[in-house]
């Protein structure tokens, strides 16, 4: 969602902070603007579209020049995009960009009306401006304490204060937001990608926590306005995370970096060719303690939890429920000591699933995160921790990081189903050795993704399609459609094939194409027969199936084929394909791959 960028220091201001926002844009966002100290004066520049478009009308209007100042992506919540709702937002002597919601901002809006207060924009952030010029009282420190006691809602600010030029505050209230901090100089910024460029040092501010920014550095307050010491950290990452390396896109340097993050992730928990979790705080004894499971999460972090039901029950014969985050929340959930709720998340702040962790907690239940994004707030929260090492994940659409939270799944599963007595040591060593085994074989599905690029050329001109699977090849056609749909807009549904016959094969008219998933030896004749039925009323089938499987006419027009390997493993890479074509069908109807339209990467609000 919306992103903030500071910065204090020798260089081009302007320069830096769309530099910063630049390495922010995945996160998706339809407007963008900064506010520069120039010659002691805040210059602000913001627009309605892309970085590029503010550059364009800095171009023709102005481009401000100085050494302080702060910049924003806005991703719509209150107004449409346009130039006036965009960020910043000022009041006489403060100006603002902000990131979260203000769910209290229509009362606080009325009483400053009433005070006599105009307001330009409809956005709940110039609320947050013109509260924060009514409390001003010449300290922006106390100014800014008063202001955060009035406003609801998880919120991030990046503030400066006409008076006080080249100083930049900057307050977290939930929303993360670190302080990058270089030789001579420091940055904010939502995300640490926005600063690897110039600095890998940096703090990470806490819930209520005021940080300021001048020509000596950095100061850090807590809520009660007492300085406070903060550890300095330094990021793991490259540069090369942030940057495309040679790719086309984002997107696919992601799905190409699959081999390797699920090697990262998975080299670390095992020992002796058997799952290991202890560093993580998690014991066989204490896996095993648990009657049901719950994995909550949103979008592909949820998918990747439907893989996790499959594996888990077969494998370790514990019940698995699988939940939607939004709705988890909401109803009032049967949870007692004896669940344990595993909450998936890439970005580790999305909203709902943090909710969803809070509330489980709350009710007893022991909660396991499995998380990528290191020190965020999910991460921070629960009781036992898995963290992901799929390094950033720029594109919007998610892919290495499915990848390598349904490899965490099998791990969990195994060692459950050891502990548990469902399977015996031999086979948990050969079900690790396949699993471990699974980066060679995407490698070599890599290889074929001119495939893949075939297939996506005749799925361009569709208005709608099917991608249908049973069992585990249901829970990747999931994955399959809403990546397809996210980063192409073509309209498309997942369903279990055998559901179809029971309304949805209506829609089955000639030419319309279906994606059948057809991995699983078990399922495999029934699926078929699902395929050959969607076959008969003129679809256009492809089929995502083992290599050895050579389809008749009757049954596909396309295939990708994949490497054998035991079924219950077949996700790991099934799902590669379904990920090249989503990506191939995108880049060939011109989208913007990286940063589909209406969509963030982080959503931090519900
Ligand atoms: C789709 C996608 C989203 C996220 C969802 C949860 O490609 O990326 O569906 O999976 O928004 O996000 P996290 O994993 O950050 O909680």
């Amino acid at each position: 969602m919306c992103g903030i960028v500071g910065y204090v220091g020798p260089r081009d201001c302007t320069d830096v902070l769309i530099d910063a926002l630049s390495k922010l844009e995945y996160r998706g966002y339809d407007s963008a603007g900064i506010a520069v100290f120039d010659n002691g004066k805040i210059s602000v520049a913001k627009s309605k579209g892309r970085l590029k478009d503010l550059e364009n009308k800095m171009e023709t209007e102005g481009r401000p020049q100085g050494h302080a100042g702060i910049g924003h992506t806005r991703w719509a919540t209150h107004g449409e995009p346009s130039d006036i709702n965009s960020h910043p937002h000022s009041g006489k002597r403060v100006t603002i960009v902000h990131n979260g919601i203000i769910e209290n901002y229509k009362k606080l809006k009325d009483f400053l009306v009433k005070q006599g207060k105009n307001f330009l924009s409809e956005t709940d952030t110039e609320v947050v401006a013109q509260l924060l010029d009514y409390y001003y009282d010449g300290n922006p420190l106390e100014t800014i304490i008063k202001t955060v006691h009035e406003l609801e809602g998880s919120y991030a600010l990046g503030i400066v204060f006409a008076d006080f030029p080249d100083t930049v505050y900057a307050v977290r209230m939930e929303s993360p937001l670190i302080i990058g901090k270089g030789e001579g100089e420091s940055f904010i910024a939502s995300d640490v990608p926005a600063i690897l460029k110039y600095t890998k040092d940096y703090y990470l501010l806490e819930h209520g926590e005021v940080a300021m920014l001048n020509r000596n550095g950095v100061k850090f307050y807590d809520i009660h306005k007492r300085e406070i010491e903060k550890e300095l950290k330094t990021a793991d990452w490259d540069m090369d995370a942030a940057e495309k390396g040679g790719f086309e896109h984002f997107m696919l340097k992601e799905i190409h970096e699959q081999p390797e993050s699920i090697k990262k992730t998975i080299a670390p928990r095992i020992s002796d060719g058997l799952p290991c979790l202890e560093e993580c705080g998690i014991t066989p004894e204490k896996l095993k303690s648990f009657d049901k499971i719950y994995i909550v999460a949103c979008g592909t972090a949820m998918h990747a939890g439907m893989v996790g039901k499959y594996v888990i029950e077969k494998l370790a014969r514990v019940p698995v429920v699988v939940d939607i985050a939004s709705e988890f929340r909401y109803r009032d959930p049967l949870l007692t000591d004896k669940d344990l709720v595993i909450i998936i998340s890439q970005s580790g702040e999305t909203a709902d699933s943090l909710a969803a962790m809070r509330l489980s907690k709350k009710l007893g239940a022991q909660t396991l995160a499995i998380v990528n994004a290191k020190g965020s707030s999910i991460a921070r929260e629960a009781d036992m921790l898995i963290y992901t090492h799929a390094g950033p994940e720029i594109a919007v659409a998610s892919t290495k990081a499915y990848m390598v939270q349904i490899a965490v799944m099998y791990l969990l599963a195994f060692e459950l189903a050891l502990a548990s007595g469902a399977i015996d040591e031999s086979q948990c060593r050969q079900l690790t050795a396949l699993l471990q085994s699974t980066p060679e074989l995407i490698e070599k599905i890599l290889e074929e993704k001119k495939q893949a690029q075939y297939i996506a050329s005749k799925l361009i001109t569709a208005d709608s399609l099917l991608y249908i699977g049973r069992g585990l090849d249901y829970a990747l056609s999931m994955e399959g459609s809403l990546k397809l749909k996210e980063i192409s807009y073509i309209h498309s549904e997942s369903y279990a094939a055998g559901e179809l016959k029971h309304g949805t094969i209506s829609l089955i008219s000639d030419g319309m194409p279906v994606i059948a998933v057809a991995t699983q030896t078990a399922l495999f004749d029934k699926t078929i027969s699902n395929i050959k039925e969607v076959k008969a009323r003129g679809a256009k089938v492809v089929i995502v199936c083992r290599n050895g499987y050579e389809p008749e006419k009757d049954v596909a027009d396309y295939k990708f084929g994949l490497p054998d390997i035991d079924d219950i493993l077949m996700p790991m890479t099934a799902v590669v394909p379904l990920q090249l074509i989503a990506y191939y069908t995108s880049v060939l109807r011109g989208n913007d791959v990286d940063k589909p339209r209406n969509l963030a990467k982080s959503v931090t609000v519900e």
